[in-house]
């Protein structure tokens, strides 16, 4: 449903245009440091403001409304809440009953029987990302000293992010991307063989990130063209190093010691300033709808850090399973 994780658990809440959007961390370990300020450096990387996002400008002040006491996480869940106040809900009535293609307002229509809070798209919104970017600032603390760091590599098939985006922009258009995540000091043995493999796990909050539409892990599908005696990344030390990384720092399901690397596929965003034909859900004739409104021409822009922090999530859990993270104590 909404919730992901054993021992790190979280759960998502809230919708686009409501009052808020949040997220729920049971499970984080007491003794954590932890401050509100801590959070601004990874929301920042992850709000609107450059060239190919949104116009909604939101301030994405983080309430920590449980779990911290005199600076320090208790144990108990942290409640983080991020309130929603630059809404305009006006240019979503027109997606009630006409829905613009490629979004999720035909299957939030169909699946919730029409109760969908529709406006900003609901709880589809990459709103709510906001929230597990927050789960993922304190995931990145708990798995330290590994490092997770993740890129957009390219967009609109162009490594000219810029000038894709301002094309794309330009043609009233979208364009998706490319992003690169690479996770360096795991040990090995995060990962399970088989429903829990480390690859199952990441392509769970991978996929669970609205827009992402594939997910390779190493080599990735290049990989199948290869032979074997190409591929097979040979051991080079008693710690397990390699000479290539084509399986992404993986085997069995579990890391290997070596760099955890995969790519993420981000679709061209759904909301385009052109008319597209569409149908009338309540009489099924035919219709035209335009996605007035404040989009993200380009919102693989602003989503690195928020593949690291589904990442650094998945990571701090099975730490913890692992028994890898010690207790903090005074
Ligand atoms: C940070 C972020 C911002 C997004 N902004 C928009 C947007 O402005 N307009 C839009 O149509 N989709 C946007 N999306 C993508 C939609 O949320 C997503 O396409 C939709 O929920 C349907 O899901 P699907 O693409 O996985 O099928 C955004 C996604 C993220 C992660």
């Amino acid at each position: 449903m909404n919730s992901f994780g054993r021992l790190f658990k979280i759960s998502i809440f809230g919708e686009s245009h409501g009052p808020c959007v949040g997220i729920v961390i049971d499970g984080c370990p007491a003794g954590l440091p932890l401050t509100p300020a801590d959070f601004a450096a990874d929301l920042a990387r992850r709000t609107s403001g450059r060239p190919g996002t949104t116009a909604r400008r939101e301030a994405d002040a983080p309430s920590i409304l449980s779990g911290l006491f005199e600076g320090s996480t208790t144990g108990a869940p942290v409640v983080i809440l991020f309130e929603n106040r630059d809404t305009d809900s006006r240019a979503y009535e027109s997606f009630r009953h006409f829905p613009r293609p490629g979004q999720a307002d035909f299957v939030a229509f169909h699946k919730h029987g029409g109760f969908n809070d529709y406006r900003g798209g609901g709880t589809f919104s990459g709103r709510l990302t906001t929230g597990l970017v927050a789960a993922g600032v304190i995931a990145k603390r708990l798995i330290h000293p590994a490092v997770v760091e993740a890129v957009l590599v390219e967009a609109g098939g162009s490594t000219d992010v810029e000038k894709a985006v301002n094309a794309a922009v330009k043609a009233d258009d979208s364009v998706g991307g490319i992003v690169e995540c690479l996770t360096r000091g795991l040990p090995v043995g995060l990962g399970e063989p088989f429903f829990d493999s480390l690859e199952s796990l990441l392509g769970h909050l991978m996929f669970s990130i609205p827009g992402i539409k594939g997910v390779e892990f190493g080599a990735g599908f290049a990989g199948s063209r290869m032979r074997g005696s190409e591929y097979n990344d040979v051991i080079i030390s008693a710690a397990g190093e390699t000479a290539t990384n084509n399986a992404g720092g993986i085997n069995g399901g579990i890391t290997n010691g070596n760099r955890l690397f995969f790519r993420v596929a981000v679709r061209p965003t759904a909301s385009i300033a052109r008319s597209q034909p569409t149908i009338d859900l309540r009489t099924g004739q035919r219709g035209e709808v335009q996605a007035a409104g404040r989009h993200d021409a380009c919102f693989a822009l602003r989503v690195p850090v928020i593949v690291e922090a589904a990442c650094a999530i998945v990571v701090a859990d099975l730490m913890l399973l692992e028994q890898r993270i010690p207790r903090i104590k005074r």
